[in-house]
């Protein structure tokens, strides 16, 4: 008898990027107002981050809304409908409550049927892992569009007296739809981590620490801290400026595209300073447009690029069926950078 055989499923030749949307928060928090909790001064944190202002959600923008809300837009500009949504991706590392997923709300609320909906955390390269994971899905054959959402509400884990965090992070959801497409539209993702420095972004303590069950409690009298993240800046720094620069490259290579072919740049918003160094090392020429969402928006981490390139597409620097570059670099630490046709 011969043995049976599995039909494998069979999925679209290539994938690209269908629809894109973002959402920022409503209340914009100035350098000024920064300058209430922490000693700095508005002309430090210009010059040595690019950041003039960010964006903190309120009560009523929770991760589900601001994702729903950026989701909404891609899935418009896509032109497809939600039930058309075979695959739902939520990259967070700022939503609270850890079970269940977010993204299986995020899909009912979408009107995404029974989707399969889940969360994964990979910070600031958290876009470009769900992604990566998207273009799987669609060119394997177990998704027709998948619905790729980075979203962050930094500000809750934010300690307001910490110098060297504290005027960095702001909140809002960029969303993706990727989907089927009759030409390459995602190139090959260069993506990794480096456990080795875990620690030089993290959050303080973990929950258990933080919230001791109630016999530690009793037992130890400890004082409950809320967890918040801490970042040791300058070897995050240097890792992005030397590092980073050579994934870029990669990606680069990998697709066949030269620097001088690209139609924008869009890396994770960090740092102005990072963005510069990559520029230089990359030696992008000067026509292609760089997005610098930064100076409004803050670090979003998993937001970022999606935000950043929702802006450049409304504000006509960049314009649909061009090649960007993304990078995101974060905590982890993680990356993932490609080049993808804008939608
Ligand atoms: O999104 C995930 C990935 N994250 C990143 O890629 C972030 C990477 N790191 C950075 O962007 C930068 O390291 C920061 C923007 C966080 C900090 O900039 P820096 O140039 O690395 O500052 P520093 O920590 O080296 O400090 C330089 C000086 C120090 O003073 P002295 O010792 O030179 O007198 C600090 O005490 O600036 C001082 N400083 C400040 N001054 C005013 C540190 N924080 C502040 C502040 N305001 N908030």
């Amino acid at each position: 008898m011969t043995k049976p055989q599995i039909r494998p499923a069979t999925g679209a030749q290539y994938s690209r990027i269908h629809g894109v949307g973002g959402y920022r928060p409503v209340r914009v928090i100035p350098n000024s107002e920064v300058l209430e909790w922490i000693d700095s001064s508005d002309e430090w944190i210009r010059t040595r981050s690019g950041i003039a202002e960010r964006r903190w959600a309120g009560p009523e923008e929770s991760v589900a809304e601001m994702s729903v809300q950026a989701a909404g837009k891609a899935i418009a500009q896509a032109g497809i409908t939600p039930e058309q949504i075979g695959g739902v991706i939520v990259s967070t590392v700022s939503h609270l409550k850890q079970t269940p997923a977010i993204a299986t709300e995020i899909a009912q609320r979408l009107g995404c049927g029974t989707a399969p909906a889940f969360d994964i955390s990979a910070a600031c390269a958290g876009f470009g892992y769900g992604l990566g994971l998207a273009d799987g899905m669609v060119r394997g054959g177990n998704a027709e569009y998948v619905l790729v959402i980075g979203v962050e509400r930094l500000s809750d884990l934010t300690d307001k007296s910490d110098r060297s965090t504290a005027f960095i992070f702001g909140d809002g959801a960029g969303a993706a739809i990727v989907g089927p497409s009759n030409t390459p539209g995602i190139g090959k993702l260069i993506w990794g981590s480096d456990g080795s420095q875990a620690d030089v972004i993290s959050q303080t303590q973990a929950w258990d620490t933080a919230f001791a069950k109630p016999d530690a409690i009793n037992g130890q009298g400890e004082e409950q801290k809320w967890p918040a993240l801490r970042m040791d800046g300058q070897p995050v720094f240097r890792w992005a400026v030397w590092e980073m620069a050579k994934v870029a490259q990669q990606a680069l290579d990998a697709a066949g595209i030269t620097a001088d072919q690209l139609g924008a740049f869009i890396p994770h918003q960090a740092n102005m300073r990072i963005t510069d160094a990559m520029i230089k090392a990359l030696k992008l020429p000067a026509s292609v447009p760089v997005a610098r969402d930064i100076a409004e928006t803050g670090n979003t981490s998993a937001a970022s690029i999606p935000l950043a390139m929702e802006r450049m597409l409304e504000s006509g620097e960049a314009h649909s069926g061009d090649l960007a570059l993304i990078i995101g670099f974060g905590a982890g630490l993680v990356y993932a950078a490609a080049v993808v046709t804008l939608p």
